[in-house]
């Protein structure tokens, strides 16, 4: 007899109709719908900027990125609903912590380099983390994320090209993107989670092909990958602890701050209390639009 561990194995992908473990559907809705909330509430950091860019090209991308942004969420949150949860149920489950959003969010934006360092590191330590999903074992998920990779990359471009434009600027936009690199590096470390060794989820979302690598081995990628762009940036990473270690074909780097990462996490960010509550009030302020799509739907179903 075929169990679902030896379709997980076969490297089957599961379909919403097939029959899989109830821990199975529950740790993917967990993940997909905080993947969601992260989306949805990584639109404000970066949409208080719109109306304050500095170009109407820089005005126009970021509003690209942004409305972006919102699509993922609402793919995302239509995967989750392949496994029999309602959005409502979500966003419920968000707005009373039930369930979370990522922990980067909850740094605040104090200037326009911000945009060009989120761009760069936390939407590049996105696609680290995100271009495995693709593969992931359930099939709706992996399909949205192929479409969330692809815009992805152009997120990550232009925060980069940003960041590369203040860094040969003026010295006073140089040290602007300097500082927003300086407050985002380690944040961006900590999306990968935890450290394996704390990871309560990793064993198990591997052996079912929902996490195809570790945290750490994940943060590491990312590591090596940001310094050859760091020093092309002209910037440097805020780590004195950063450097090439030939035996392990690696960076080695510092130690982060898993305190910061855990209040974080408990809520007592620099910035959660915010995105909380500017979350609630859009939601209560889209209620009109809510209700009218439901009165338009049940008009045209007569
Ligand atoms: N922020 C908030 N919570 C986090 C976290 C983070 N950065 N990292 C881990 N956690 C939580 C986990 O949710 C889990 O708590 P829970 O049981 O209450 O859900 C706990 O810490 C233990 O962590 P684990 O490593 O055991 O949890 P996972 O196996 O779920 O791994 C993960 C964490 C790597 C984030 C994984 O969930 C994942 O890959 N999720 C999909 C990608 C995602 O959600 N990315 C968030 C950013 S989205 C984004 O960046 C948008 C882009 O456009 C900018």
């Amino acid at each position: 007899m075929v169990t679902f561990q030896d379709l997980i194995d076969a490297d089957e992908r599961v379909e919403p109709r097939d029959d899989m473990p109830e821990a199975y559907r529950t740790t993917l809705i967990r993940q997909i719908a905080q993947h969601a909330h992260s989306e949805i509430i990584g639109m404000q950091p970066e949409g208080s900027w719109i109306t304050r860019a500095p170009s109407l090209k820089r005005k126009a991308i970021l509003l690209a990125k942004v409305q972006d942004e919102a699509g993922h969420g609402l793919y995302l949150y239509g995967a989750a609903e392949t496994l029999g949860v309602a959005r409502e149920e979500l966003l419920d489950a968000l707005h009373d912590g039930r369930q979370r959003y990522s922990s980067i969010f909850n740094y605040p934006t104090p200037t326009w380099a911000d945009m060009g360092a989120i761009g760069w590191l936390v939407d590049g330590a996105a696609i680290v983390n995100q271009v495995p999903l693709c593969r992931c074992s359930y099939g709706p998920y992996a399909r949205a994320m192929v479409r969330i990779c692809k815009e992805e990359s152009f997120h990550q471009r232009q925060g980069y090209e940003l960041l590369h434009t203040l860094a040969h600027g003026t010295p006073e936009q140089k040290s602007m993107a300097q500082d927003a690199v300086d407050r985002w590096w380690w944040p961006s470390l900590m999306m990968f989670g935890p450290p394996d060794t704390e990871s309560t989820h990793s064993a198990q979302s591997m052996a079912w092909k929902i996490k195809r690598h570790s945290n750490d081995d994940l943060r590491q990628r990312f590591v090596d990958m940001c310094v050859p762009q760091a020093e092309i940036l002209g910037l440097t990473l805020p780590d004195p602890d950063l450097r090439w270690n030939a035996g392990r074909g690696h960076y080695d780097f510092g130690e982060i701050d898993w305190g910061e990462f855990k209040r974080v996490l408990a809520g007592d960010g620099p910035m959660n209390r915010e995105r909380m509550a500017h979350r609630k009030s859009a939601h209560d302020e889209g209620a009109w639009v809510r209700e009218a799509a439901r009165a338009y739907a049940a008009r045209s179903a007569r």
